[in-house]
Order: C-alpha cells, then sequence, then structure tokens
C-alpha cells in the first residue's frame, strides 16, 4: 500500500491504475469506514482512500482542532482491508489559496444537520468535488449513517454530470445498535452506555410509522422527549421523505427517520430508512 501526500504524486501513482474506486475519509478510522474500503474493491482495480480532515465543513466553534488525527494506525488498518493507496493531503495541498469556488449544494442541504451547522454541507460538497477532479474515480463509497451527505453528494454528481458512480453502504452498528461513529471516542463511559438510546429513539418512530401511524408531528416529539428525559440535547428527530429529505408533503410509503442530538461533548447522528411494503 502506498502513503501519498501530493497530488503530483498521486497522478503518477494512478496513470497506469486502471478503474479507481474511491473512499474519501477524515482518518480515526472505525471498522465501518474498513467495510466501506471492503465495498469499494468490488467496483474497481485500484482502491484509494484519502484521509484528509476538511476545514471547509467545520464552523468557527465546532472541532476541526480537536479531531483526532490518526494517520499511521489508520494505514495500518487500511493495508489490512486491501487499500491500494492512502492519500493523505496537507491543508496546503487541497487549498494552497483560500477557495473562493465553492460547490453550493441544493436547499435540502440547510435543513436538518445543515439548520445546525451552517455552511458544513457546502465544505463538504466542495471537498468531495475536488477528491473527485483528484482522484477521478469511476466508483465512491459512502457510508449510508450520514444520510443527508449521501443525499447531497448523489445530488452534486447527478446536476453536475460528474462520471462517479456513488455508492451507499449500510450503516455499521456495535452490538449494543450504537452506529459506529469518529465521535464516538468523545463518549464517557456513562455516555458511551447510555448513546444507544437515539438508535432506540429512532427505532420506536419506524416502528409506529410501519403500524400505520403517519401523526409524524406526535411522533418526532415523543422520541425527542424521551431522549431529552435521559439528559439529551436534541437537535432534531425527523420524520422525511427520501426522495426530496423535505417533511412528507403527501402520505407516502417510504421515509427515513433521522436524529442528531448531544450527549455532552458528542453530537451523535443516526437513521433508519422505513419502508410500508
Ligand atoms: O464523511 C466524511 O468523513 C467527510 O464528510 C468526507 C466525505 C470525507 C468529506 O470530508
Amino acid at each position: 500500500m502506498d502513503l501519498i501526500s501530493t497530488i503530483k504524486a498521486l497522478d503518477e501513482r494512478l496513470a497506469d491504475g486502471g478503474v479507481v474506486a474511491f473512499v474519501p475519509t477524515m482518518g480515526n478510522l472505525h471498522a465501518g469506514h474498513l467495510d466501506l474500503v471492503r465495498l469499494a474493491r468490488a467496483h474497481g482495480e485500484t482502491v484509494v482512500a484519502s484521509v484528509f480532515v476538511n476545514p471547509l465543513q467545520f464552523g468557527p466553534h465546532e472541532d476541526f482542532h480537536a479531531y483526532p488525527r490518526t494517520l499511521s494506525e489508520d494505514c495500518a488498518k487500511l493495508e489490512q482491508v486491501g487499500c491500494d493507496v492512502v492519500f493523505a493531503p496537507t491543508v496546503t495541498e487541497m487549498y494552497p489559496t483560500p477557495q473562493q469556488t465553492e460547490i453550493l449544494p441544493p436547499p435540502a442541504a440547510d435543513e436538518l444537520c445543515g439548520a445546525f451547522r451552517p455552511g458544513h454541507f457546502r465544505g463538504v460538497t466542495t471537498v468531495v468535488a475536488k477528491l473527485f477532479n483528484i482522484v477521478q474515480p469511476a466508483a465512491a463509497v459512502f457510508g449510508k449513517k450520514d444520510y443527508q451527505q449521501l443525499f447531497l453528494i448523489r445530488s452534486m454528481v447527478r446536476e453536475l454530470n460528474f462520471p462517479v458512480r456513488i455508492v451507499g453502504a449500510e450503516t455499521v452498528r456495535a452490538p449494543d445498535g450504537l452506529a459506529l461513529s469518529s465521535r464516538n471516542g468523545y463518549l464517557s463511559e456513562a455516555e458511551r452506555a447510555e448513546a444507544p438510546r437515539l438508535y432506540r429513539a429512532l427505532g420506536e418512530v419506524a416502528r409506529a410509522l410501519r403500524e400505520g401511524d403517519q401523526d409524524i408531528v406526535a411522533l418526532e416529539a415523543n422520541a425527542c422527549r424521551e431522549l431529552e428525559s435521559h439528559g439529551w440535547r436534541v437537535d432534531y428527530v425527523s420524520i422525511r421523505d427520501p426522495g426530496t429529505l423535505m417533511p412528507p408533503a403527501e402520505p407516502l410509503d417510504q421515509f427515513v427517520v433521522l436524529g442528531a442530538a448531544w450527549l455532552g461533548n458528542a453530537r451523535l447522528i443516526d437513521n433508519i430508512e422505513v419502508s410500508l411494503d
């Protein structure tokens, strides 16, 4: 496996690499990321993973500086799952001059997490567009845990005609249901024991929807109350149309239930897709 930090060296390495499958990450890798790399294997001859903590997608008071940088551990894990190339550029390599050209994502970017993290998804779409131009993959794999991110990247690729196939990978969970996330590392022992409640609360909403309850406002409010009564600070629990990521405008048979809430210093997100078929 090659560890590369410049765009020029990556170009040279990939010149005769054939079809490239790509997994963009911010590092501090867990089993969920490694699953994305395994999945990427099926979509290309050369698998490239990027490790880059992108300053553009963090707000001024967010955890950009605290975000764990663990490149050597990440490389050891990536090598074990058969990654061919790790692209780990510096901030200056990615942004040699202030980034003035940005990708403006569609209005769904201002909903859900976007309402609490202004500009976050513009930072994500901009860096992903740059990475796609640098790596030139035929396919790129993203986790469904970041459901809104995946939705917006699919929109960008479709509307800007990027020749990249986007593959969505199922969320990997701990045995107690907690979705794996680099930010789980911010949880204390007691918070870690409490953390699976988010998935359970979303699961209750999903169960009610499957049983025919479509009182969206009440279902969302019940889930928020349940979390708040156990010490969570809830950003949102929301039932959305997976086709638009907007609140359902008519009776549907497909939903996605999404939630974001804080336990101490950790902001956790999760979601469940619901099909009434
Ligand atoms: O999901 C992430 O880790 C990041 O948002 C991504 C897609 C690597 C862009 O920085």
